[in-house]
């Protein structure tokens, strides 16, 4: 398995049970159970094919029975009084967003999220933020040249973001302080080349200058905090 997916799994704790929503091959599901996570554990995906892969993963290691296989859209069919967590990795911040949308029962105490955004991890972090969740921990993971972020999100006391937060995450402890710091670096390069865009072209988005020069600021400062 790889870095990324070894790292989110590194996140769960054993309970009641966890569905691992788009398992695609289904490695994390079986990693947990290799790992002696001892709840309930439900594989979904959307995709009949990616659905087949994971049972074959699972069968290979001999562990078909352990799983539940669950063909659905997002968290639509999942048990959820036999779950307390949710596991969405691989896909785009907004489809996420969508997924959770959908399963108004997750906003409640008795759920944790695992996720790990591919994109747009800032509109995942403002939604988790505007319906009540409060991002407990992040992590970054350094896998195959690409950095990915995780958010361990629970539903809890509201939590204000700055906007660079959204961009960034929300960071109590660092792990790996290097990591943070080409991780803010690659932020601030990026803000840059937009800002400096927008300086010159001719039809600038409005009210986008602002909010660059806003998260610049934010970043610069993160970054100013680490030792
Ligand atoms: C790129 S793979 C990610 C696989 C795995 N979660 C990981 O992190 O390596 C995305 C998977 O999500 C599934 N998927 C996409 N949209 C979905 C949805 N709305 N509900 C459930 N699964 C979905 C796809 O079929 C695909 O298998």
């Amino acid at each position: 398995m790889n870095k990324r997916l070894e790292a989110i799994a590194e996140f769960v704790r054993d309970g009641r049970g966890l569905i691992d929503v788009g398992t695609d091959h289904g490695y994390l599901p079986v990693r947990l159970a290799q790992r002696a996570y001892t709840g309930f554990l439900c594989a979904s995906d959307i995709n009949p094919g990616p659905l087949d892969a994971a049972r074959r993963t699972a069968r290979e290691a001999l562990l078909e029975d352990r799983i539940r296989f669950l063909l659905c859209d997002g968290l639509d069919d999942c048990p959820k009084e036999r779950i307390d967590t949710i596991v969405i990795a691989g896909m785009g911040g907004d489809l996420i967003c969508r997924i959770l949308d959908r399963a108004e029962w997750c906003l409640d105490g008795a759920y944790s999220l695992i996720l790990q955004p591919m994109t747009k991890a800032e509109v995942l972090r403002y939604w988790l933020v505007n319906n009540g969740f409060r991002l407990e921990e992040e992590r970054l993971v350094r896998d195959g040249g690409r950095i990915y972020q995780i958010v361990f999100a629970r539903f809890s006391a509201n939590m204000p973001l700055s906007d660079a937060e959204l961009f960034a995450g929300a960071f109590e402890n660092i792990r790996d302080e290097a990591l943070c710091r080409e991780w803010l670096d690659a932020l601030i390069r990026r803000f840059e080349k937009e800002l400096q865009g927008l300086l010159s072209s001719a039809h600038p988005e409005e009210g986008r200058e602002a909010i660059c020069r806003g998260v610049l600021a934010g970043l610069i400062e993160m970054k100013g905090k680490l030792t």
